[in-house]
């Protein structure tokens, strides 16, 4: 099975998640999973038409997604992890930064990247040691080497108290950066690296979901992808540090630490 027919079907199920989510807008309830947690019925319909859209065409493989899609296939090496709508709470407010994440990986490792933003009609996608695409034309993150420069994201952690570790983290980042934003979907916060039209994102708070598609987008971009502290980076792991590569990247695992 060659790799472009994955991300074909990828690129056409993100698509189709796009239209169930703008088909729903308006029209939606939102249901809380936890407290400030946000879940509608366009979550659940985009989720459907990916997997239906894939698991017709690859009825063996694996599935991992956000709102309770858990397929287990010892007997295939592939596996889908899918956020149908990354951003729930910027979608639910009309604020449209948000972004349907799908990757395909083959024994434990990503192969696959697509982030889709149907606001924008942007299809960032990427085949492993291939570059990483915006609608078809490479990209790549900025040359940017210092935080004095820099514009940053951070993901905190949904419900988020004053008292959490993130938002000390994220305080003693601010004097050292151009700006510090926080924009609610982590999958776009990604691929903006990737794209170079931010310099750095971190979170300690994420799901494989979250960033299974972007951190591969963000590597084949040229991007650098690990762990706050440096370490080797792992979707099953919450806390991931993508940058453009530069030196900045080793300034703000300082920082994080
Ligand atoms: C959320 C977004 C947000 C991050 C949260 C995630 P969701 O995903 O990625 O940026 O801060 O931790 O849960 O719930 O909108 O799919
Ligand atoms: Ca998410
Ligand atoms: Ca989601």
């Amino acid at each position: 099975m060659a790799e472009t027919d994955f991300l074909e079907a990828a690129e056409q199920a993100a698509r189709l998640a796009g239209k169930v989510l703008g088909s729903w807008s308006k029209k939606f309830t939102v249901s809380e999973k936890s407290p400030a947690n946000l879940v509608t019925e366009a979550d659940f319909a985009a989720q459907e038409a990916i997997f239906d859209h894939i698991h017709t065409r690859w009825p063996d493989h694996g599935f991992l997604g956000e709102e309770g899609l858990a397929v287990d296939r010892t007997d295939s090496p592939f596996r889908w992890v899918i956020d149908p709508l990354d951003g729930t709470s910027n979608y639910v407010h009309g604020f449209p930064y948000y972004a349907v994440s799908i990757a395909l990986e083959q024994d434990g490792e990503a192969l696959i990247g697509v982030v889709f933003d149907p606001n924008r009609d942007e299809m960032f996608a990427v085949i492993r040691g291939h570059k990483a695409l915006l609608n078809g034309q490479p990209i790549r993150p900025t040359e940017i080497g210092t935080l004095q420069q820099a514009m940053l994201v951070a993901s905190l952690p949904v419900a988020v108290t004053p008292n959490d570790p993130a938002v000390a983290r994220f305080l003693r980042v601010i004097p050292h950066a151009q700006t510090v934003q926080r924009t609610g979907s982590a999958a776009l916060n990604l691929v903006y690296v990737a794209a170079g039209r931010i310099e750095a994102f971190w979170s300690s708070s994420l799901k494989p979901w979250d960033m299974a598609a972007g951190a591969l987008i963000v590597r084949e971009a040229g991007g650098r992808v690990s762990q706050m502290d440096g370490s080797e980076f792992a979707i099953e792991v919450p806390n991931v540090l993508a940058s453009n590569g530069t030196s900045l990247h080793v300034e703000l695992q300082q920082l994080l630490i």
